[in-house]
């Protein structure tokens, strides 16, 4: 490998890293999406693979990005068919991490053809809820149905008079509960689109890191780190 001064420390270690936006399809030609560039995820794997991890990436839309040397490529289009990739892939790695940003919900049926405008009145949407696939390979793991040692989700958030972003955090991590969770501010033309993230990581242990401004390499840095870190929790 390159010399990239980075420790070796996930060496051994195979991951599973869930990137881009889910596009959920109205008709042939017309989709309801999100923002999500996948870049966060494309991040993850990059520096994972550079500290000596196995790495799947299953990556939905993103933007135009370089797939990391050494990096496993599996593309899906929809939430369903990102679930059932995971599904497949997740059994027996050592840690899976959502960044992925999947639709919660999904137009309920897809038009066979294109919806013409000349039809008179534009057609309601009619949506239906899509499966949460961070939520089932918790459960799934529960179960003993996923061998998996650490699943980390991602939560983009924003605050309200009410409640503080940091709030939210926590309270998604409790009804998540994955192993961490990296709580992201988001707003004001923060976190989507952008090089930039700001939030917090947190784990299920209580332990709380503030992740200052900074690149989504550096939060891909210290995401591993506190993955390594619960590996040895879990190896002592
Ligand atoms: N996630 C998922 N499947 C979904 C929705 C979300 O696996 N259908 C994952 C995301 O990849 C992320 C985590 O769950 O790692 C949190 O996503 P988020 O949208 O913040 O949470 P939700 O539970 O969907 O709650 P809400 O959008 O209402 O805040
Ligand atoms: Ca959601």
């Amino acid at each position: 490998a390159e010399p990239t001064g980075l420790p070796r420390d996930l060496e051994g270690r195979s991951v599973v890293v869930s990137a881009g936006g889910t596009r959920e399809p109205l008709d042939p030609v017309r989709y309801l999406g999100n923002r999500s560039s996948g870049r966060q995820g494309f991040a993850l794997a990059r520096v994972a693979a550079h500290r000596g991890a196995d790495v799947t990436l299953v990556a939905a839309n993103t933007a135009d990005l370089v797939v990391p040397a050494g990096v496993r490529l599996r593309r899906v289009g929809t939430a369903e068919e990102l679930r059932s990739e995971l599904l497949e892939v997740a059994d027996g790695v050592d840690a899976v991490v959502m960044s992925a940003a999947v639709a919660d919900f999904r137009p309920s049926g897809s038009a066979e053809h294109k919806i013409k405008k000349n039809s008179g009145d534009p057609p309601p949407v009619e949506l239906s809820r899509n499966p949460d696939v961070l939520g089932e390979l918790v459960r799934r793991r529960a179960n003993g149905r996923l061998r998996t040692e650490v699943i980390v989700g991602f939560a983009a958030e924003t605050g309200d008079p009410d409640t503080t972003v940091l709030e939210y955090g926590r309270k998604k991590l409790a009804h998540k509960e994955c192993d961490l969770l990296v709580v992201n501010a988001v707003g004001d033309g923060r976190a989507f689109e952008v090089e930039d993230n700001a939030g917090w990581l947190l784990a299920s242990s209580g332990m709380e890191h503030p992740v200052p401004h900074g690149s989504k390499t550096l939060l891909a840095s210290r995401l591993w780190d506190a993955v390594v870190e619960q590996f040895a929790a879990g190896d002592s």
